[in-house]
């Protein structure tokens, strides 16, 4: 099962805006995907549900549809996880459904990761809760494709969520916020990845099959600024340059490379203004914006180019990760 995780510790990079978008590509481009938000923020349920479902499935009380009520009998100590509810956007694409409520196994979870080192096989459980749950949830549905949608910080749940991610493809947008965030999130990476492939042997000795936690970069996606939209393009150069830099050399550990032409760096996204807002009150993806939509006029230039944009992102996505479309 191919996972991709988008992460930045930069937050409103554009990561759940990515998420969101490529799922519904890949399903335009014949692809069973499941979307995971395992963000508690929960943007990416907000965007793709509409506040009545909303309700329903964060009612007063237990919520046992969302990933938080998948995982919550295993971090009450009542049982282990429990298979997702899969929330249908289309026959093809499925969500796993956020929840604000998932912040609280942040501690259980941020506890028992040095016990991995030590073999202890409630560590393995709770750490590999996500996984399991996103595993069962894929074959349920019949994806291949997972896209794993988290917030912004590299704290336990984000580590949970990348052990279950085979490849990590980062937003990063062109500042310095942006640059930092790239020399934060590399080393980190690099240690997550490390410590669970220490832990691996005994997990799987313990308890059967385990994800591989590789984490693999797949590259960067270039997020166009809305506050930079009418700057010289000067600016744009500069920073690729130096999110190229940072990118060789955190989170590849590489000296540094071709940062003009870089390999690296997947696609550039354009910031597509009014369009975001309008496919938020469509709830659908801003490729599929119609005229009977509000998208009218200059619009519909937009949404065409839009469509073109991720097209190409999501097919060169599966190009680097091995997956044939
Ligand atoms: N290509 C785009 N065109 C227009 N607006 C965009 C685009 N990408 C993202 N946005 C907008 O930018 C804001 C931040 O995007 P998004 O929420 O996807 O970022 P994020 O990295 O997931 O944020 P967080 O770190 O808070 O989770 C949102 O208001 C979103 O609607
Ligand atoms: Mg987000």
């Amino acid at each position: 099962m191919i996972s991709i995780a988008f992460f930045n510790n930069k937050g409103g990079v554009g990561k759940t805006s990515l998420v969101y978008h490529c799922a519904w590509m890949f399903a335009e481009l014949g692809q069973r995907v499941l979307a995971v938000d395992l963000d508690p923020q929960s943007n990416l349920s907000i965007m793709a549900l509409d506040e009545e479902r909303l309700e329903a499935l964060w009612p007063d009380g237990g919520h046992p549809e969302t990933m938080s009520g998948a995982v919550g009998p295993l971090f009450e100590g009542t049982g282990d996880i429990q298979p997702a509810h899969i929330e249908l956007l289309t026959p093809s694409l499925g969500l796993l459904v956020g929840d604000l409520a998932l912040s609280r196994i942040e501690d259980d979870l941020s506890t028992e990761w040095p016990r991995c080192l030590e073999g202890n096989p409630r560590a393995f459980r709770v750490t590999t809760a996500f996984w399991r749950v996103v595993q069962r949830a894929a074959e349920d549905h019949g994806a291949d494709l997972v896209l794993i949608d988290v917030g912004p910080n590299l704290g336990a749940i984000n580590r949970a969520a990348l052990v279950a991610s085979s490849h990590v493809v980062v937003p990063v947008a062109p500042d310095l916020f942006s640059l930092q965030g790239l020399r934060n999130l590399g080393p980190v990476l690099r240690r997550w990845r490390e410590t669970w492939s220490r832990a691996l042997p005994s997990a799987v000795r313990a308890l059967g099959p385990m994800p591989q936690g590789e984490m693999k970069p797949v590259g960067y996606v270039l997020m166009q600024h809305a506050e930079r939209l009418g700057r010289p393009t000067k600016a744009y150069a500069k920073w690729q340059g130096k999110l190229s830099a940072g990118y060789y050399q955190s989170v590849l550990d590489q000296v540094t490379g071709d940062v003009v032409a870089d390999p690296n760096q997947i696609q550039m996204i354009k910031h597509y203004r009014s369009l975001m807002p309008m496919a938020m009150e469509r709830r659908k993806p801003m490729f599929q914006l119609t005229s009977a939509d509000g998208a009218i006029g200059a619009h519909q230039a937009n949404v065409q180019q839009c469509r073109v944009d991720f097209e190409r992102l999501c097919r060169e996505i599966a190009k680097r990760v091995g997956y044939g479309i």
